[in-house]
């Protein structure tokens, strides 16, 4: 098992990372309170459920725990006020009391509903996160985003509350899609292009091993990427630096909602989305000369070995500024993009022209 620690003082927590950690009980015991027989509320979804809340369920029996699962429908499109309100619906009538913890079982949806559910429980209950795709398990779990899509934008609504403990079972990730998989691989490459060069070539080195789901491939890609995670998180838990900060993990997210947004929630993946959006953030770079057309050929290749999207959909260029515009990055009305200064430090930027931007997205999309 590998451990790291995503070190905010008292609100420090561990990320533990193995496979066949469903059924390791010592640690998921050590997170719940102290009681005799401590409640959970699990949240998850109706593909996850039956493949593992079984395992979690004999898991906190074997610990003394009392669990209330609630499942949800499955995808991006009910992560929504109505499925909050199933969470809570649920919580209330199994009288969960302000000593429950909600576990989420499931991928990046299910942890960021799960996660807002706990925040807003009776002004806050403690919050396991048990990420069960490959995205989850090396972004969406840890940091301590949660939160709902709006109609007019991705994950608008939500609050920071950061679990007591990410578990993230590696052995849960050989039933995941061939594309789900693909969509967790571009948060991977991300801290590459973003901080950690030496990240970038060991995955151009292992990309056929990661595709080949590689036992030990993988979990040193997770450990890689949720230790870049966790020191960028732990540096900046709020997103409030001026320059850089956790903000630099949204690289390619701003053009990547958009697409999200713009095509229907769950039509575009989102790995899928931040792949062709950081495409589009390339090339935005290129033509403000901080990265060469062999960097963005360099990062094209990556993203193709690993069937990820190169090209955006064509929502029109003013479509996708009208989408960019409600972008949380954007400070006093000006959008605020994360480029590459060089592949391997990423850079906020807010001064891009509109023509550039125009440019970029014609440049990007389908024809
Ligand atoms: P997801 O949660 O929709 O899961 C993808 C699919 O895989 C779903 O159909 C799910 O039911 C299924 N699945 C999950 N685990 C499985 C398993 N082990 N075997 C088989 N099927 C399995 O999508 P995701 O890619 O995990 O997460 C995307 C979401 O995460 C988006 O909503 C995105 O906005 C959010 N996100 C949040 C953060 C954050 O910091 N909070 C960061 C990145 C992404
Ligand atoms: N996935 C972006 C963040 O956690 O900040």
């Amino acid at each position: 098992m590998r451990r790291l620690m995503v070190d905010l003082g008292e609100r420090s927590y561990p990320i533990l990372i193995g496979s066949g950690l469903l059924l390791q009980t010592q640690e998921l015991g050590a997170a719940l309170p102290q009681s005799k027989h401590p409640r959970v509320a699990i949240v998850s979804n109706e593909t996850v459920a039956p493949l593992y809340l079984a395992a979690l369920q004999a898991s906190l029996t074997s610990v003394g725990a009392d669990n209330t699962p609630l499942i949800l429908a499955d995808g991006e499109q009910h992560k929504t006020w109505e499925s909050i309100n199933a969470i809570h619906g649920a919580m209330l009538t199994a009288r969960c009391d302000r000593n429950t913890t909600v576990i989420a079982l499931g991928g990046g949806v299910i942890g960021d509903l799960a996660g807002f559910a706990a925040a807003t429980y009776q002004r806050g209950v403690a919050f396991i996160q048990i990420p069960t795709t490959l995205l989850s398990q090396v972004d969406s779990s840890v940091g301590g985003k949660t939160g709902i899509n709006h109609a007019r934008g991705k994950n608008m609504i939500g609050a920071f509350w950061q679990p007591k403990l990410v578990l993230a079972d590696t052995a849960v990730l050989q039933t995941l899609s061939a594309r789900e998989f693909s969509s967790g691989l571009a948060e991977v490459i991300k801290y590459g292009l973003i901080r950690d060069l030496p990240f970038l070539e060991w995955l151009e080195r292992n990309l056929d091993a990661l595709m080949a789901r590689d036992a030990e491939a993988l979990a040193y890609a997770i450990e890689r990427s949720c230790s870049n995670k966790a020191q960028v998180v732990a540096d900046d838990e709020m997103e409030t630096a001026k320059d850089g900060g956790r903000a630099l993990l949204n690289l390619g997210h701003t053009f990547g909602h958009a697409i999200e947004t713009g095509m229907g929630y769950g039509q575009w993946l989102h790995g899928e989305a931040v792949a062709a959006g950081t495409m589009m953030a390339a090339e935005l770079s290129r033509r403000l000369g901080w990265i060469g057309e062999a960097d963005v050929a360099r990062i094209r290749a990556i993203y193709q070995r690993v069937s990820l999207p190169v090209l955006a959909p064509t929502l029109g260029a003013s479509r996708y500024l009208e989408l960019m515009s409600h972008d949380k990055k954007n400070i006093d009305g000006k959008l605020r993009l994360v480029l590459l200064r060089q592949v391997g430090d990423a850079v906020t930027f807010s001064d891009a022209s509109q023509a550039d931007l125009m440019a970029t997205i014609e440049t990007c999309c389908e024809t």
